[in-house]
């Protein structure tokens, strides 16, 4: 039976990665036999242009029926003045909790070749090698709000459940991993902050004992992640913290246009794949955005929902010798260095699966 996949090429330059991360899907799945049925679909400001909502019907019941979704990205401000719950980013949300992919995985890695793209000291960045895991459809994204000319609020809530889900995959990835896990909270002051901080020690104790738990404040876990980011393994933490925090951690690998992340409900199964860029509407259309956090979520994809480790990682493997070969797209070229198009790079990434 074929594995049904559909892309979300979105606002921005989602239409640009998701046409690269498409041909990279097409290309493993010629060389593995797989057996994949692609369609696409509209979601976010490009949907409200021509169905009037950010995430149509058509679109929800095709993604609900996938064996994985692909999306590029959502939102621009030619969609400013649209009514908030008709806003680009809705789509988004809406899909997220309509798959119920309460667990979104952003692996920070960095390769050694590649240490002179991050910002920061080569020293700092030795054995850099993370994964942040993200509680996606909860807290303050999703509570109640009120949205007023002179008060506005915007309510956090979790549940026990909610936490003690989204922990579980948290330490079963620590297992595989180093067996390190970091919760992120702000519990000196959250009240969900202080259910997430017993919850996640009582999952830990009672499910996971040979994990090792330690829990970070948010404000000294951002400061860490620069300090001592080597010292971290798999960091567990609620929807906002984990919106920020991996746009920071973004930058040990050097930019934000390298990470892909996994949106799951579990390990495995049916998911989410989107680069943890936004759709940079600034550099839209000029087809010089870096698809490399786009094409290794596609390698997230066949790892995680569609049961395929072996082309998941010569994508992996032929990115980095891409990288390795010293191809850089603008955002991380030398000073004074063009860059490549993002077609052209998307064309190295081909070639290298291919040879
Ligand atoms: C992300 C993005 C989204 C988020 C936006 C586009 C709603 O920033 O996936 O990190 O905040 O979750
Ligand atoms: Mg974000």
């Amino acid at each position: 039976m074929a594995t049904n996949i559909v892309l979300l090429p979105g606002d921005g330059i989602g239409p640009e990665v998701t046409a690269v991360a498409k041909e990279v899907l097409v290309t493993v799945g010629r060389q593995y036999s797989l057996d994949l049925n692609l369609e696409s679909h509209d979601i976010g400001g490009v949907a409200v242009d021509r169905h009037g909502v950010p995430l149509p019907d058509s679109t929800r019941r095709a993604c609900e029926q996938a064996d994985a979704v692909f999306l590029g990205a959502v939102g621009g401000p030619k969609w400013a003045d649209v009514p908030v719950h008709n806003r680009p980013e809705q789509g988004l949300l809406g899909l997220r909790s309509a798959l119920g992919v309460f667990a979104n995985l952003r692996p920070v890695e960095l390769h050694s070749e590649l240490v002179d793209l991050s910002p920061l000291r080569p020293e700092r960045l030795r054995g850099v090698d993370m994964v942040v895991v993200r509680e996606l459809t909860g807290g303050i994204y999703f509570g109640a709000k009120k949205e007023g000319d002179d008060r506005a609020f915007d309510a956090c809530e979790y549940t026990r459940e909610e936490i003690e889900r989204v922990t579980r995959v948290a330490c079963h990835i620590a297992q595989e991993r180093g067996g390190r896990l970091v919760s992120v909270d702000k519990a000196n002051v959250l009240a969900t902050s202080r259910l997430w901080r017993n919850t996640v020690s009582r999952v830990c104790r009672q499910e996971f004992p040979n994990v090792q738990l330690e829990h970070l404040l948010v404000d000294a876990a951002a400061m860490h992640l620069l300090s001592r980011p080597a010292d971290f393994d798999v960091i567990l933490t609620e929807n906002m913290f984990g919106d920020i925090l991996t746009d920071e951690a973004s930058m040990l690998a050097g930019s934000l246009g390298l990470l892909p992340s996994a949106s799951l409900a579990g390990l495995n199964g049916p998911g989410l794949y989107e680069p943890i860029h936004g759709s940079a509407p600034d550099i839209a259309g000029q087809n010089i955005a870096n698809p490399v956090g786009a094409i290794l979520s596609i390698a997230m994809m066949l790892r995680h929902s569609l049961a395929a480790p072996k082309p998941a990682a010569a994508i992996d493997q032929a990115v980095v010798s891409v990288l390795a070969s010293g191809a850089r797209t603008r955002d991380i070229a030398a000073p004074g260095e063009q860059g490549l198009d993002t077609d052209v790079f998307g064309a190295k990434v081909i070639e290298a699966l291919s040879g």
